[in-house]
């Protein structure tokens, strides 16, 4: 049983990335599953659909329903599928509120991690990887942009370098790599070292 986040900016390929480790975690015969928030199961979807695609919502409003979402998700799927000793891979995490709604929207990061520690019961993932990129690149590789992924240019920029701070305080928890790199070898390196971390086997 082993929880792995995904973190970064918008457009860093995250959703690629999580698909190549699943496969090879499958191919190797490692329980697995993919997950995401906001929007895993019924609950979480209505969430999403609030959150990112319903207008204007204000920032504790916005705070509440990802933690919302979140405790939901932490009870319904991350735990059950941990104690039935899955590798859960989770788009997005605590980490997330923490630097968009912190960071980016500037509430209070210390009241953020209380209650990320209320919402996930105390559940934090053995390894975050954080997949880093400059804004404008990720920007410009969407094709389609939700509410967040409208804010400025710099909103974006506070949430890299929020995602680059929160990484250097726990750097045996997190690891970074460079989103400019082809998809192969990020999973490659995600995989190198789940490796290391002894999650796999070599083959
Ligand atoms: P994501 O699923 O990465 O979006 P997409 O499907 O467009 O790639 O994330 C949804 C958005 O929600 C993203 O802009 C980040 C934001 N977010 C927060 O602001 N706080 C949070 O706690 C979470 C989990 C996501």
């Amino acid at each position: 049983m082993l929880f792995v986040t995904f973190e970064g900016p918008e457009g860093a390929g995250k959703t690629t990335a999580i698909m190549g480790v699943f496969d090879a975690l499958i191919d190797r015969g490692i329980p697995a599953i993919i997950t995401r928030e906001p929007g895993s199961g019924s609950f979480g979807k209505k969430v999403r659909e609030l959150l990112l695609d319903s207008g204007e919502i204000n920032p504790r409003s916005e705070l509440f329903l990802f933690l919302a979402d979140r405790a939901n998700h932490v009870d319904t799927i991350v735990r059950p599928a941990l104690a039935a000793g899955k590798v859960v891979l989770c788009d997005r995490y605590a980490d997330s509120t923490v630097v968009y709604q912190g960071y980016a929207r500037g509430m209070d990061i210390d009241n953020l991690r209380a209650l990320n520690e209320m919402a996930t019961g105390g559940l934090s993932p053995q390894l975050t990887f954080l997949l880093d990129l400059a804004p404008e690149i990720g920007l410009a590789r969407l094709t389609k942009k939700d509410r967040i992924d409208s804010e400025s240019l710099e909103f974006h920029q506070m949430v890299r370098n929020g995602f680059l701070a929160e990484a250097k305080l726990e750097p045996k928890r997190w690891k970074v790599l460079d989103s400019t790199l082809p998809a192969e070898e990020i999973v490659e390196n995600i995989l190198e070292e789940l490796l290391l971390q002894k999650i796999l086997n070599s083959k």
